[in-house]
Parts: C-alpha cells; sequence; structure tokens
C-alpha cells in the first residue's frame, strides 16, 4: 500500500508540472482529492487491515494529501501570476512610439480677413451690419444713381432671378438699406458674398465684398481720407504707403480709388503691379446726394463717404497668392498655409 501512495503521489505530481490553466487545475484537483479520487479508493480498501496500521496508513494518506493541496495552490497562484502579466504585457503602451497625427480644421483666408477687418472697425465705432445676397434692383442699381442703360446692369454682368431681382452684385445696396433705417449720424460696415457671370484668373463668379458708409452733417473729404488710410494701414501695416487717384462711381461725387504700395516689389515696379509700385485696393468717394436722397436723408444738412473693397484683392496681397481661384477650390493643402 504504501507503494501504491507513492505511486499516486508522483503521478500527480508530474500532471500538475504541466498544467497551466485554471480548468485544468481543476480538473487535477477533483481527480486527485475528490470523492472518487484514488485516495477515497485506498481509505476505503482499509477496513480490512488492522487498527495500527490503519492508522499509520491514514496518517500518510493524509499527509499526503495535505502536500498535493499545497502544490495545488502553489501552481494556482502561479498561473494566476502569469495570467496578470500575459495581461499587463497585451494592455501595455510604448510611449516612445510616434503619436497618430490629428488632422485639424483651420479659418479660411478670407473668413481670416473678415475678422481682421471686422476687428479693427469695429474698434473705430462702426457698426456691423448684414443683408441680403438675393437684391432688388432698387437696391443693387437704381438707389445708387446707375443708369438705365449702365453696361453693369447687362444680362453678361448681372445674375437675374426676375426683371426686379437679382443677385447683388455689389455690397453697395446695403448702404440704401442701412439709411433707409437709421437716422444719421452713424458710420456703417458690411462684409458678405456678392456675384458676377465671370470666371478666369482674376475673376470668380463669387467673390466677397466689403462696404463702409459714414454718414454726419461734418463729415469732410478730409474725415474721408484720414479714416481710410486709418484702416488700410491697420490692415496692411503702417509702413505701406498710400495713395488716393481721381475715378468716377455714380454712387459718389468726388470718388477716389486707393492704391497701396506693391507688397512685392515695394514700390519699385514689378510684373504683379504692371510696374507701376500701385496696387488698386478700393473704391470711394463723398456720397453721391442722389444717392442720400434715395436713402431717405437730407442732402443738405447730411454729407458722408462710403467705400468698397474687394476681399479676395486684400487677402492675395497680404498673403502673397497670385491665382483667386485658389481660394474656392478647397485644396486642404492650400487652406492648411494658413
Ligand atoms: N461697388 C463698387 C464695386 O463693386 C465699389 C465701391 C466703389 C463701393 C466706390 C463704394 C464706393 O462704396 O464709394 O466696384
Amino acid at each position: 500500500m504504501e507503494d501504491k501512495i507513492t505511486k499516486i503521489e508522483e503521478q500527480i505530481l508530474k500532471e500538475l508540472k504541466n498544467v497551466i490553466s485554471l480548468d485544468k487545475l481543476n480538473e487535477v484537483r477533483v481527480k486527485a482529492l475528490g470523492k472518487k479520487s484514488e485516495f477515497s479508493m485506498l481509505l476505503k480498501e482499509m477496513v480490512n487491515l488492522s487498527g495500527d496500521e490503519r492508522k499509520e496508513l491514514g496518517k500518510r494518506i493524509n499527509e499526503t494529501k495535505n502536500l498535493i493541496k499545497d502544490r495545488i495552490d502553489e501552481a494556482a497562484l502561479n498561473i494566476k501570476e502569469n495570467i496578470k502579466k500575459e495581461r499587463i504585457k497585451r494592455e501595455s503602451i510604448d510611449i516612445s512610439l510616434p503619436g497618430k497625427k490629428q488632422n485639424h480644421g483651420s479659418l479660411h483666408p478670407i473668413t481670416k480677413t473678415v475678422l481682421e477687418i471686422k476687428s479693427i472697425v469695429s474698434e473705430m465705432g462702426f457698426d456691423i451690419s448684414d443683408g441680403p445676397e438675393v437684391e432688388l434692383v432698387k437696391y443693387n442699381f437704381d438707389a445708387l444713381n446707375i443708369p438705365k442703360t449702365h453696361p453693369s446692369r447687362e444680362k453678361t454682368d448681372t445674375f437675374y432671378i426676375t426683371d426686379e431681382v437679382v443677385l447683388r452684385t455689389q455690397t453697395s445696396p446695403m448702404q440704401i438699406r442701412y439709411m433707409l433705417e437709421h437716422k444719421p449720424p452713424f458710420r456703417m460696415i458690411s462684409l458678405g458674398k456678392v456675384y458676377r457671370p465671370d470666371y478666369d484668373v482674376s475673376h470668380t463668379p463669387m467673390f466677397h465684398q466689403v462696404e463702409g458708409l459714414m454718414v454726419g452733417e461734418d463729415v469732410s473729404f478730409a474725415n474721408f481720407k484720414a479714416m481710410l488710410e486709418l484702416i488700410v494701414k491697420r490692415i496692411f501695416g503702417q509702413e505701406r504707403k498710400v495713395r488716393f487717384r481721381p475715378h468716377f462711381f455714380p454712387f459718389t461725387e468726388p470718388s477716389a480709388e486707393m492704391d497701396v504700395e506693391c507688397g512685392v516689389c515695394k514700390g519699385k515696379g514689378c510684373r504683379v503691379c504692371k510696374n507701376s509700385g500701385w496696387l488698386e485696393i478700393l473704391g470711394s468717394g463723398m456720397v453721391n446726394p442722389k444717392v442720400l436722397e434715395a436713402g431717405g436723408i437730407d442732402p443738405k444738412k447730411y454729407q458722408g463717404f462710403a467705400f468698397g473693397i474687394g476681399l479676395e484683392r486684400v487677402t492675395m496681397l497680404k498673403y502673397g497668392i497670385d491665382d483667386l481661384r485658389a481660394f474656392f477650390e478647397n485644396d486642404i493643402r492650400f487652406l492648411e498655409q494658413f
């Protein structure tokens, strides 16, 4: 019987060595120590032995079972420890690996210019006003003193929706809308989209303009010059030279265009400025009395000035962009640079 016990013990310890899962370990536990184990069988066979022998063997069996139990508990701890180590290995992060690139959006260059101009003129007390892109012919042309025969009214130059309604070709109708709703003195600015049927390197069917209007009892030509110079220098930098050049617009009298020094050649003359050293940047003038009248304002009492700036042009000059169409193609590689 002694031998039998030793053999069973050896057999179980050998099996234990190969166990790597808790399920398998449980099977061994049941087989070695359960009610139907070989030890239980041996204990049953012992009824035939004498008292002393039975005592001796019983003691031996119990000691062996205790030893096996300890080994099984030990094995269980080891297996659990290994499972934990495996999991930590699996879930660990190598913080020295390069990170995943996160793509983030940025403001469109036109939007940046819009925000910048808004911020500059807000500081100067201008009211920011929005108006419709679908506009009445009455406001887009008639009230602005644009003759019925003016070429800009042609179907080749204006998108007509009906005979009386167009996609606005300029932000200037906002002058009329604002005058009809506000009593002078006031200064307002309006930024937005305008539409004309053109498409080439320097024209897109939709583009952006800023309209400015200041009206009061004693708004002089000197105020007009000083104010515009201030705004334009805030946009382009104090060092940039600017100049006024006489021009004609139906809605202003007298009218002027403003040029800024060419940023590419610093006024020396180059391909971009067609060797003149200057780039045209805005249209402006003292508001034509007929336009004040159309806006319900008495031209004998009030006067004012107005200006219109092309936003794409400003943005191109600021950032040195040479193809207008780049703004509208939404090429990520272009937009990412801003
Ligand atoms: N509306 C003109 C255009 O689209 C720009 C302009 C010129 C606006 C003179 C003005 C102005 O307010 O006084 O070409």
